[in-house]
């Protein structure tokens, strides 16, 4: 799989660390939401499973963890902005302090319809806890109140990201070759 990157970006050793950082943050952040039940972290499948289940274990307080699968309209690669929700989450959010993870923020488009939509359930918070934030000219203003790292506007695979669902399992993130996807 390593073979069809152009260029790692980030490696296990990079990630992990990152997250560690942030996971210390969202402690820091939200600790006197510990007796409140603490918080609850919101994955958008699929992509952002694997770094939600890492960045969960770091957060050294109580937390929720709960999924929304959408489907983006509009054709291919490129986020339409018109999204459907798929599966809804299992938990009530109203009067709960939430987080949404999101593996990467491209034009942000998809976050944007989300956090309007989660915000209709009147959360006590709502913040934005994105692994990756693409370098694209086009980006909705979004504040991402934890950002693990900044990458180039090319197309990134592993850690749960992924190319017609393969390489979501590899370790490090990467670009991926264009030669594979053209
Ligand atoms: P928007 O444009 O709405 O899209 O911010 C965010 C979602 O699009 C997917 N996405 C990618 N997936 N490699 C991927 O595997 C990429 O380079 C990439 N760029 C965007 C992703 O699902 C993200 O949640
Ligand atoms: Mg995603």
């Amino acid at each position: 799989m390593h073979n069809d990157l152009a260029e790692v970006l980030f490696t296990e050793e990079e990630i992990a660390g990152r997250v560690g950082e942030m996971g210390r943050a969202i402690t820091r952040d939200y600790a006197c939401t510990a007796d409140e039940g603490g918080i609850v972290l919101v994955s958008v499948l699929r992509g952002a499973a694997i770094f939600m289940a890492d960045l969960a274990r770091r957060i050294e307080l109580p937390v929720e963890m709960d999924y929304l699968a959408v489907s983006s309209y509009g054709n291919g690669a490129k986020s339409s902005g018109v999204v459907r929700i798929l599966k809804d989450l299992t938990s009530e959010i109203e009067g709960r302090h939430v987080i949404v993870a999101e593996d990467i923020l491209d034009s942000g488009l998809t976050l944007t319809y989300l956090l309007k939509n989660l915000s209709s359930r009147h959360p006590a918070s709502l913040e934005v806890a994105t692994l990756l934030r693409k370098k694209t000219p086009a980006q909705a203003k979004i504040d991402c109140k934890y950002l693990g790292f900044e990458c180039p506007d090319d197309f990134i695979v592993g850690y749960g990201l992924d190319y017609a669902e393969r390489y979501r399992n590899l370790p490090c993130i990467g670009i991926l070759k264009p030669e594979i996807y053209q």
